[in-house]
């Protein structure tokens, strides 16, 4: 049932690169210019019509969420909050038939997730799920379901499914531009060429998987560290951090890098691990500032980036693990592939119980 894997979450990792293209497929036009969405009952008008986008999820469904959102402002230029879903149902959010809300969820039982909806629709939004599972109470009660193709998924830390998330958003996104009209055809067009690159963008890391193990093993000595990035950057570092403390215990705490010096930094140390994502050209140089300031606080830095930063990088940090290019609002469903094979890999390297961490359930359904 492990497919000749040694865990779930492993065979998982692996199959993400078809988790992509089943969530992709039927789903882009036959010239590859435009993305559809027969199924959505949601109508132009509607679309059109939309003043504000609420994502709402829990845990790893609300780091696709947090990429949702820069997914959709840059796209479609439509403002967006994401919230967990166990505190926007007690922050009297502002919502009615203006906003679109998407609820983010795997298994599509999460308690708080499905209570967050009801809500919603109470208040006369109008609901999209994004979920894996299509037969689920948050499937039957949305407005509209966008499902995730990644396949059942077993394990308790989620991989196959937060990237076949980044997918549907940046489908959706894509969707919203066309029908508001805020991207060009040829810009559609780019990103959905991007888009179908990824798949065996995926692969090529897969290939070379191992590659993180000694690094993985490494840091599975240290009690703390830091994964550091901006924009989608520090979203997925945010996804990589709960991984990690998820299957391997490690505390770790993802930060903002530019937030860093105004606390945090205090608790830099000598030899102390920071995992910088550093693939957002536009911020790169802000960034490497950040990275310079752990290092000189005698943090052992290891970079996340495009291979043709790596030379220059290394001047300042003491490890790189470069990742294929894609566009820019793309990078997580790469950059976060290296961070789920660290934890599973120092979760392995600390003889813990990889696909059933203590104290976690798959799917909570309770508030
Ligand atoms: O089924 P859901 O996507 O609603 O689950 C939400 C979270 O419970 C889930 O993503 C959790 O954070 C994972 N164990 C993370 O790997």
């Amino acid at each position: 049932e492990k497919g000749g894997f040694d865990h779930f979450m492993l065979k998982e990792i692996y199959e993400q690169p078809k988790a992509y293209r089943e969530t992709m497929l039927g789903r882009i036009s036959a010239d590859h210019k435009q993305v559809l969405l027969p199924d959505l009952n949601m109508t132009e008008e509607q679309i059109k019509n939309i003043k504000n986008i609420q994502i709402i999820a829990c845990g790893t469904a609300y780091h696709a969420g947090l990429v949702g959102r820069s997914m959709i402002e840059h796209l479609a230029r439509i403002p967006v909050e994401t919230d967990v879903a166990s505190e926007y149902r007690y922050r009297s959010p502002i919502v009615n038939s203006d906003t679109l809300v998407i609820v983010v969820s795997q298994s599509g039982e999460t308690a708080d997730t499905l209570a967050a909806l009801r809500e919603a629709q109470a208040n006369g939004a109008h609901v999209l799920a994004i979920t894996n599972v299509v037969g689920s109470s948050i499937a039957r009660d949305a407005n509209d379901v966008l499902a995730t193709l990644a396949g059942p998924e077993i394990a308790v830390a989620s991989t196959k499914a937060y990237t076949s998330q980044l997918i549907a958003f940046a489908l959706f996104s894509l969707y919203l531009a066309q029908v508001r009209g805020t991207q060009t055809e040829e810009t559609v067009a780019g990103i959905i060429a991007a888009m179908q690159s990824l798949p065996e963008q995926v692969e090529k890391m897969l290939d070379q998987a191992e590659t993180i193990k000694d690094y993985a093993e490494q840091i599975s000595s240290h009690k703390n560290l830091f994964f550091i990035g901006r924009g989608v950057d520090y979203a997925v570092a945010q996804e990589g951090s709960l991984k990690l403390k998820e299957i391997s215990y490690i505390h770790s705490e993802a930060y903002a890098a530019g937030e860093l010096k105004h606390g945090t930094l205090a608790l830099i140390e000598d030899g102390i691990p920071v995992i910088a994502l550093a693939t957002q050209e536009d911020v790169l140089e802000k960034t490497v500032s950040n990275i310079k300031e752990v290092k000189a606080r005698g943090a052992d830095v290891m970079v996340i980036t495009h291979e043709e930063h790596v030379a220059n990088l290394l001047k300042s940090v003491d490890q790189a693990y470069a990742i294929p290019k894609t566009l820019p609002i793309l990078t997580p469903a790469l950059s976060v592939v290296p961070l789920q094979l660290l934890a599973y890999y120092a979760s392995l390297a600390l003889g813990l119980d990889v696909d059933k961490p203590r104290n976690l359930a798959k799917s909570v359904t309770v508030e």
